[in-house]
């Protein structure tokens, strides 16, 4: 007998049929890693999603604890655990969004990049997997570094003859969440603000836009070089008041379902849905750029471009840029040896 909380497949069917009839749409949502510190509130808060009816938590531990915990709450989703390796299989078929956040966190005194050699090998193997067993799905990919694991995702998918770009993002939502939040030391409510922040995901890669906040601001070139050091190491603050413990969990999971929440109304078929993530862009001269993109049914409609940057970012961006193409690299060359 499967434990309890593994609900049989006619169980979700039933459930499925049921909120069919009231019109309401249900999508498929796994997440990999979803034992971790990221992976549990995400998982409790994407049970709450009133867009998921299937959810399914896989991690090579601890899923069966998380996954029969979080089955307890008396919200829609279904939710079924993945154990090890041999049920990844299992975990990613007929999925629609796929949420990574996979693989070690930083400690004090780390780069993002510091990761790279245990995070990329575990994203080339769950890319693997969805390759093989949800080609068609949406990917957040949260593990660091961000900046190198897309492009070792696209590569993986290139190989397996299924790279879709449009379906493919690198979630930087919670550098925007942080944005939005800090400018709050302006007197504005963070739930008003929206601070596009462009480039990518790591240290002075990340580029807020404070000249294109909204609503219209102007920041004294002191208040501007706060925001953006605190923007650009917002990530660290965590990891050193967590001295050893880990980096960013709840914020980021609280920025990831923002996020997911985006693609599934994107495939829901909203309009007018905006974020900005790390994708395959020609925005700029390197292949992958963060910047705004418009989600829709196929996953990205539209990727905006970076739109007028006064002098002060057009300097971050010349910088942003250099240290992107070396990750970039990093992880093109990581897949193609
Ligand atoms: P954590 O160590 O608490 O959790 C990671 C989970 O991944 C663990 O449960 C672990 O068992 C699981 N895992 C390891 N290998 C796996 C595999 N092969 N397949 C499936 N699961 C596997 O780490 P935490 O704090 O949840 O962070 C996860 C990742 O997210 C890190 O790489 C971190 O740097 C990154 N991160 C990204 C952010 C972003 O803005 N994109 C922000 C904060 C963290």
């Amino acid at each position: 007998h499967p434990p309890k909380y593994q609900m049989e497949e006619s169980s979700v069917l039933r459930r499925a049929n049921c909120r069919a009839k009231g019109g309401a749409p249900g999508f498929r949502v796994a997440i990999l890693g979803a034992a971790g510190g990221i992976g549990q509130p995400l998982a409790m808060l994407m049970k709450m999603n009133p867009l998921v009816s299937v959810l399914h938590l896989y991690d090579v531990v601890n899923a069966p604890g998380v996954t029969a915990d979080i089955s307890h709450m008396d919200t829609g989703a279904v939710v079924r655990g993945f154990l090890g390796q041999q049920q990844l299989e299992a975990a990613l078929t007929g999925m629609d969004l796929v949420i990574i956040p996979a693989g070690v966190p930083r400690k004090p005194g780390m780069t993002r990049d510091d990761l790279f050699k245990i995070n990329a090998g575990i994203v080339k193997t769950l890319c693997e997997g969805i390759a093989k067993c949800c080609p068609r799905a949406i990917v957040n990919l949260i593990s660091n570094p961000v900046n190198s694991t897309v492009p070792i995702a696209a590569e993986v998918f290139k190989k397996a003859g299924t790279y879709d770009p449009k379906r493919l993002l690198g979630v930087t939502m919670l550098d925007v969440v942080r944005a939005n939040t800090f400018a709050e030391v302006l007197g504005l409510d963070p739930r008003d603000v929206d601070v596009p922040v462009v480039g990518g995901h790591a240290g002075v890669t990340i580029l807020p836009l404070l000249s294109q906040v909204k609503p219209p601001s102007s920041f004294t070139q002191e208040e501007i070089n706060y925001l953006t050091d605190r923007i650009q190491n917002g990530g660290t603050e965590v990891v050193e008041a967590k001295a050893g413990a880990g980096s960013a969990t709840l914020s980021m999971a609280y920025a990831a379902v923002k996020f997911a929440d985006a693609c599934l109304r994107g495939l829901r078929g909203d309009a007018g849905v905006v974020e900005c993530a790390f994708v395959s862009s020609q925005v700029t001269e390197l292949p992958f750029f963060a910047t705004k993109v418009r989600l829709g049914r196929n996953g990205i409609d539209e990727v905006y471009s970076l739109g007028p940057l006064n002098e002060y970012e057009r300097i971050g961006l010349e910088k942003a840029k250099k240290e992107l193409a070396g990750s970039i690299e990093k992880g093109v060359s990581f897949i193609r040896g």
